[in-house]
């Protein structure tokens, strides 16, 4: 019953990331009619602002035109539920009149059991003193569920990331604790399970036998502009790859879990995890670079933010070539790549398949298999075929699942944070990362980063923002088993006029 009513507090109200993802996921599962029939949503934060301007505030990135009279009754509807509370994270009165609220609503209702959901939209120097004062003040103990939405960044490093653990262990407990990576809400990483345990064609040949290399590529189209400074200390590796791309990679290299437990999906993604290689050489397997202005001058270079530390090495940039030692991908070379100022934004994964071995057709392209995560989700496979006609020669040509020409219009696609509160809601944490996952990401990349931010590390290759990326880029990934197509193979396929 109590999954029908739910307390949901958003710490950070007045912040960017409630105001871009947080309070627009809610709305847009209120929308859906996805959120408990019986639902309040507290902000808090420590801004002093009148409930009008907070209402203002968080819902400047609703999706709805100025004509959508059924969007704007939902805004409406919406708002009524919110309230806001302005009060300093390290004092008792703003928490002590949160659980005044909440036991008002509550008493109000006829549930028997409260569900409290804490969303931390706050930067990791706020969350102890805040997850410290809930326990204290707003924890509902045995009168109900409490959980705690929790977000990256977890820690700087193995030390930094333990220490945080170690705080929070004590006080919440690892069942109710909620770390979002908000790549796990995806439509098509949570595809990867259904697509690799539920087609067996796909799941016969997803082994180091068939499997020529991996690559999951991460491109933005633009820079750092306004976050420079805290980018600065953080850099692609953490910002990205870390988490969003190592927990795609975890989906797609673990074996098969015993079932659907979130739990059994938990251990198979640590198991494999434990079999990734840590020694991960800075002269062999990484590529690292940093965005100059653009070509055309009209982009601003990453050094020209006035934020950032002068002279500084950060990456903007970079390309890691990883290997996982177990039966299944011993051998197998991975890549995992992002940059910030690419020409244009993907993200991606493509796994190759071996050139086919002897005899005929040894010199058609190898097959490849993509899944396209945004924008435009779509899967497909790259296949040899005949081309048309009387001719014997051979194409390249794909199988291709385009959600948009497949699935209709009609089709919602939740954002990711939507998906993710919702599974909070529902108590599944099947998306959420565990604290041993949390522990070994930071063990595989720590030495890495440690090698890179050394005072004498190395200095990244330049690439004019808007490019490809270091021109060393296609050099790197042949060297990590990546061959281009021969053929002028071209998608998404245009008609000739
Ligand atoms: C965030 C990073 O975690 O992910 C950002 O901090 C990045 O730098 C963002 O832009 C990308 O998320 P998405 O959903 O836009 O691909």
């Amino acid at each position: 019953e109590f999954k029908n009513q739910a307390s949901i507090v958003v710490f950070g109200a007045s912040g960017d990331l409630a105001k871009k993802k947080t309070y627009p996921a809610l709305f847009g599962l209120f929308c859906h009619g996805e959120l408990p029939a019986t639902v309040k949503i507290i902000g808090f934060a420590r801004s002093k602002m009148t409930e009008e301007e907070y209402k203002k505030r968080i819902s400047e990135h609703f999706k709805i035109s100025e004509n959508d009279t059924q969007g704007q009754e939902f805004k409406t509807k919406f708002l009524e539920l919110c309230s806001y509370i302005s009060a300093p994270y390290d004092s008792d009165e703003g928490y002590v009149e949160l659980e005044k609220q909440i036991d008002d609503f509550d008493a109000h209702h006829s549930h028997d059991k409260t569900q409290r959901l804490f969303y931390l939209a706050l930067p990791p120097s706020a969350f102890i003193t805040v997850a410290k004062q809930l326990k204290k003040n707003v924890h509902p103990r045995e009168k109900g569920h409490a959980k705690l939405i929790v977000e990256k960044p977890f820690g700087h490093d193995l030390k930094s990331a333990r220490e945080l653990q170690a705080s929070l262990a004590p006080l919440w407990s690892e069942d109710e604790l909620y770390r979002i990576d908000h790549y796990l809400g995806k439509e098509m990483v949570k595809n990867l399970l259904v697509m690799r345990f539920g087609n067996e064609i796909l799941g016969a040949a997803w082994n180091k036998n068939h499997i020529r290399s991996i690559q999951i590529t991460f491109k933005e189209p633009f820079g750092t502009e306004g976050r420079g400074g805290y980018f600065d200390d953080i850099g692609m590796i953490r910002d990205v790859i870390q988490n969003h791309l190592l927990q795609v990679l975890t989906l797609l290299t673990m074996e098969r879990p015993v079932s659907n437990d979130p739990e059994a999906v938990r251990d198979e993604k640590v198991k494999v995890l434990k079999a990734f290689d840590t020694d991960i050489s800075l002269d062999d397997d990484v590529l690292l670079g940093q965005y100059t202005r653009s070509a055309d001058g009209t982009k601003p270079a990453y050094l020209d933010d006035e934020t950032v530390k002068a002279g500084s090495k950060c990456v903007t940039y970079a390309a890691i070539g990883m290997q996982i030692h177990n039966e299944r991908w011993e051998g197998v070379p991975i890549v995992l790549r992002a940059g910030k100022a690419l020409d244009e934004g993907k993200v991606e994964i493509r796994i190759q398949f071996k050139q086919v071995a002897k005899g005929l057709f040894t010199d058609v392209n190898r097959n490849e298999l993509v899944m396209r995560i945004q924008p435009n989700e779509a899967v497909y496979m790259k296949l040899n075929n005949k081309t048309p006609g009387l001719s014997l020669a051979t194409t390249t040509s794909e199988l291709d699942l385009t959600y948009a020409n497949r699935y209709s219009k009609d089709f919602w696609i939740p954002e990711a944070y939507e998906s993710l509160i919702r599974d909070c809601l529902l108590g599944n944490h099947a998306n959420f990362v565990r604290d041993d996952e949390l522990e070994i990401s930071w063990k595989l990349f720590t030495p890495l980063l440690e090698k890179i931010e050394a005072a004498d590390g190395p200095t990244p290759f330049l690439y004019p923002y808007g490019s490809r990326g270091p021109l060393e880029g296609p050099e790197f990934m042949k060297k990590h088993g990546y061959v281009k197509s021969e053929s002028n193979y071209q998608w998404p396929l245009t008609r000739p006029s």
